[in-house]
């Protein structure tokens, strides 16, 4: 039985407002914050010059990607935060990781799993730099991916994590099927911000069985048909996922308060 039981209707119920332990949030945004403290600059300009998108990095941010960033609470802390407060260990995909940013602060959380990358940029060199490279295996790209270079899948180590990074286009489904076996507990949804694509993402999910028992995902951006996508991801699916709850919250995203606070909206298939 759905627990929302309102397939009739375009929207879902959602609350608007997380309510954090200030404690355990103060010592994530702490820790962040020491963290982005680690990488001065973001930018490699040879891998940008080499990039499909500039690694999505519009000039507006690329100004401003440097910039410490105050104690505002980001999504980057809203992840943090809830795999520490709910799991022991949990692996995590990211969907969209540009210049790794994000990505950086989750890996630094010692309470992370394994963590899996998914961008059709190569691995930016500034995040490479940080990790011991292990294993690579290659693939071609579909001659209608904007990607014109081979697909891959690369392991690394992080001290004792092991990291992956697929670069592959989100809309190669071959690449997804790379990604089969594994079981993710916490996904960050930041690629394409289209709602065909997000739909899409989730097919991916759901096809290739890729979360775990026990799930949290998040989408950046939810604004307009993203918006109704994110619904309809959540009737779609809340009978197979058994969905308990579900956030449409204002958060500061990877350049903190030099933006304005990004939609972010969170499923999971336990009360958060
Ligand atoms: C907004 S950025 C991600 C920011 C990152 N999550 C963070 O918070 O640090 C979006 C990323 O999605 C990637 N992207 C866009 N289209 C894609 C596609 N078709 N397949 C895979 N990645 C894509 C871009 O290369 C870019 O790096």
């Amino acid at each position: 039985m759905p627990l929302f039981g309102f397939d009739f209707l375009k929207k879902v119920p959602f609350k608007d407002k997380i309510i954090f332990d200030p404690t355990m949030m103060g010592q994530v945004v702490m820790h962040n914050r020491q963290t982005l403290s680690g990488i001065q600059n973001w930018i490699d300009e040879a891998a940008f010059k080499n990039s499909c998108f500039d690694y999505g990095v519009p000039q507006i941010i690329r100004n401003n990607i440097n910039k410490q960033i105050d104690n505002s609470i980001t999504y980057s802390d809203v992840l943090f935060y809830l795999m520490k407060k709910h799991f022991v260990n949990p692996d995590y995909l990211e969907i969209g990781v540009s210049v790794g940013k994000n990505f950086f602060q989750i890996m630094n959380n010692e309470n992370v799993g394994s963590l899996t990358a998914f961008d059709i940029e190569e691995i930016n060199p500034v995040l490479a730099a940080q990790l011991i490279p292990e294993r690579e295996e290659k693939w071609e790209t579909p001659s209608v991916s904007i990607k014109k270079s081979s697909s891959s899948l690369k392991d690394f180590k992080y001290i004792n994590k092991d990291i992956r990074y697929l670069c592959a286009d989100v809309w190669d489904e071959n690449s997804w099927a790379k990604l089969k076996g594994n079981k993710y507990n916490v996904v960050f949804s930041d690629a394409l911000h289209s709602a065909k694509a997000i739909l899409f993402e989730f097919e991916m999910l759901s096809k290739y069985e890729l979360l775990d028992e026990k799930f949290i995902i998040v989408w950046d951006d939810l604004i307009g048909k993203m918006r109704n996508a994110f619904f309809k991801i959540i009737r779609n699916y809340d009978k197979k996922y058994q969905i308990k709850d579900i956030y449409l919250v204002p958060l500061n995203g990877w350049v903190g308060q030099y933006e304005n606070p990004h939609s972010v909206g969170i499923i999971s298939n336990f009360v958060l």
